[in-house]
């Protein structure tokens, strides 16, 4: 029972860290949760601080969630875990890695270190798939690149990525991780709800400027 916990506890730690606010804050002395979209995420701080530290903070934030889930993989779980997995006929290494996935998520959404606030789980969901379901990950994700190549808009293409997640998984028979990715498609969406608006009403601001914006 308590290595699963403890695995759970520290995924959650370490879903808290928010390198998005400590990468913008030391490379370019600005506070993410003040300025832009006001988010902590990799898209914003690519905004403020541009590109580089932006895909800088989507690695560190796709890492803290693919680390703890991959090493969790193949863990032994005890009784309490196991019959979890039987009750809902999941394999042990689907059960733990979906409550630390989970636990990593709410972390990075709801960080200790940040008074319970928190980023919107785009690139902590990438990494926490990439050790569950790569394939389906992949597609999805290319997806969402194509996505934002073409609108320039994240939030549309992270919206269409934890959307055609699920569909992956269920059309490709990875039934026991569609709880998991059903449920962090509920948190990103309802993380996007200020985007979701400003996407209807026209005025959602893109990732990074171009030309055109300035004129
Ligand atoms: O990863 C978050 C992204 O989908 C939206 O970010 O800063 O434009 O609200 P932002």
């Amino acid at each position: 029972e308590r290595s699963g916990l403890l695995w759970i506890i520290g995924a959650y730690l370490l879903g808290s860290i928010p390198f998005g606010l400590i990468i913008a804050k030391v490379f370019c002395g600005i506070d993410p949760r003040t300025d832009g979209s006001r988010n902590v995420g990799s898209t914003n701080v690519a905004r403020l601080c541009g590109k580089k530290y932006g895909f800088l903070t989507l690695f560190c934030d796709a890492l803290k969630g693919a680390l703890p889930v991959w090493f969790s993989q193949g863990v032994y779980i005890s009784y309490g875990f196991n019959r979890m997995a039987e009750t809902f006929n999941m394999s042990s290494d689907a059960v733990l890695g979906s409550l630390v996935a989970l636990a990593c998520i709410v972390g990075h959404s709801r960080s200790i270190f940040l008074k319970f606030k928190g980023g919107k789980a785009v690139a902590t969901t990438v990494g926490v798939f990439i050790p569950l379901a790569f394939w389906q990950l992949l597609f999805a994700g290319l997806v969402c690149i194509l996505v934002i190549l073409k609108t320039r808009f994240v939030s549309l293409g992270s919206l269409v990525l934890v959307t055609l997640l699920p569909i992956a998984l269920a059309v490709s028979g990875k039934y026991d991780l569609l709880p998991l990715a059903l449920i962090i498609s509920a948190i990103v969406f309802i993380k996007h709800k200020d985007n979701i608006q400003r996407l209807l009403n026209g005025d959602e601001k893109p990732w990074i400027k171009t030309k055109k914006d300035e004129d």
